[in-house]
């Protein structure tokens, strides 16, 4: 089954001699549980394709379908919905909240939305990306990579559709790239995820079941 599927997307930014076809004319499907990787030079629009299936960007042209539902018939509070039900994103830079524990952090996307966390799953979650001790600490005493496994177990609490990762070892030694790359493989795997994945590292690439390569906004072939 598929759980994304793109038609001939494209984002074009700006007009004119100065227009940017960031996207230009992509179409895919990401089959559900898979872990795919996205690769491609800097600029290669990389970021801004899995924007749109996040929907946090607005296509010029064509069709996003995530979990059979496509993202321009949605109005933005639709949007808003869409990404705190569906979509678990992590980021280079985690997007932790400095003010809230570990713990707060990892449920505040069931906080927006009202819904009680599943105890026995919260726990799974936990020991698998080793943060038992950490829960009741703020993040800044945490170690880089420690922040990133605290922002994979927000992505996976809501048991999202898929899990959109834009380099998420970005900023991480080759070691702890590794390491953080390894528990993303792990836990999606472990708890059925879907998961894409940016990454510059082609060594971290290869642990994915399929490798996008994208070249000028399209896919190399
Ligand atoms: N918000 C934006 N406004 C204008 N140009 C943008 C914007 N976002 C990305 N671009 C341009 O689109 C192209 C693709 O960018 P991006 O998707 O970030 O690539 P990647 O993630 O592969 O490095 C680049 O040329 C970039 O400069
Ligand atoms: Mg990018």
């Amino acid at each position: 089954m598929d759980i994304v599927t793109i038609h001939n997307l494209k984002k074009y930014f700006g007009r004119g001699a100065r227009q940017v076809k960031a996207v230009d004319g992509i179409s895919l499907s990401i089959e559900k549980g898979k872990f795919t990787a996205i690769v491609g030079a800097s600029g290669s629009g990389k970021t801004t394709l899995l924007n749109m299936m996040g929907g946090l960007y607005e296509p010029t042209e064509g069709t996003v379908i995530v979990d059979g539902v496509d993202l321009s018939g949605l109005t933005e509070e639709q949007l808003t919905v869409f990404r705190r039900r569906k979509v678990g994103f992590v980021f280079q830079d985690y997007n932790l909240v400095p003010e809230l524990t570990i713990k707060e952090n990892i449920l505040f996307p069931l906080g927006l939305d009202d819904s009680q966390p599943d105890e026995v799953f919260f726990e799974e979650i936990i020991r698998a990306l080793g943060l038992r001790d950490k829960l009741e600490q703020y993040p800044y005493m945490l170690s880089g990579g420690g922040q990133q496994r605290a922002a994979i177990a927000r992505a996976l609490i809501t048991k999202p559709a898929v899990i959109l990762a834009d380099e998420p070892t970005g900023s991480f030694d080759a070691k702890t790239s590794q390491n953080v790359a390894g528990l993303l493989k792990m836990t999606t795997e472990a708890f059925h995820q879907t998961l894409i994945m940016i990454t510059h590292n082609l060594e971290l690439a290869q642990l994915a079941d399929r490798v996008i390569r994208l070249q000028d906004g399209r896919i190399a072939v």
